[in-house]
């Protein structure tokens, strides 16, 4: 939010740590704690949050690479990665 509204709009290796809490976080919440005798944790929701952290990653990783060598990303990719997190929060709320 800080780089898109009022940054440079560019990826930083905050994001990356954000994403590792994001992922450590969604794995516990995951694990079937205290679930009643026969109820299951929902695989498929949690299986696309995992794969759609996963290409998150990929893209901020593309994306930090791509700083380095040219010095500015393309806004495409910029907001993909924003478009695919609220879209993970939005998988959790409404699904
Ligand atoms: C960018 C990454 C992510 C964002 C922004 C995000 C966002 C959220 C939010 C806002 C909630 C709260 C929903 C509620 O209060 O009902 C939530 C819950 C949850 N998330 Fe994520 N999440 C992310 C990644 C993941 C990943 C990678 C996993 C699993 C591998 C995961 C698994 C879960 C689970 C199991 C819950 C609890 C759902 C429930 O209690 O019904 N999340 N997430």
């Amino acid at each position: 939010m800080v780089q898109a509204f009022g940054g440079k709009r560019e990826f930083t290796s905050l994001m990356n740590v954000g994403l590792l809490i994001a992922g450590v976080a969604g794995l516990i919440l995951a694990a079937p704690w205290g679930l009643a005798d026969g109820a299951e944790p929902n695989y498929a929701k949690i299986g696309v949050k995992l794969v759609i952290l996963l290409i998150i990653g990929a893209l901020i990783g593309i994306g930090l690479s791509k700083q380095r060598k040219s010095g500015s990303v393309a806004p495409a990719l910029f907001w993909l990665v924003g478009i695919l997190t609220v879209v993970n929060a939005g998988i959790a709320l409404l699904w």
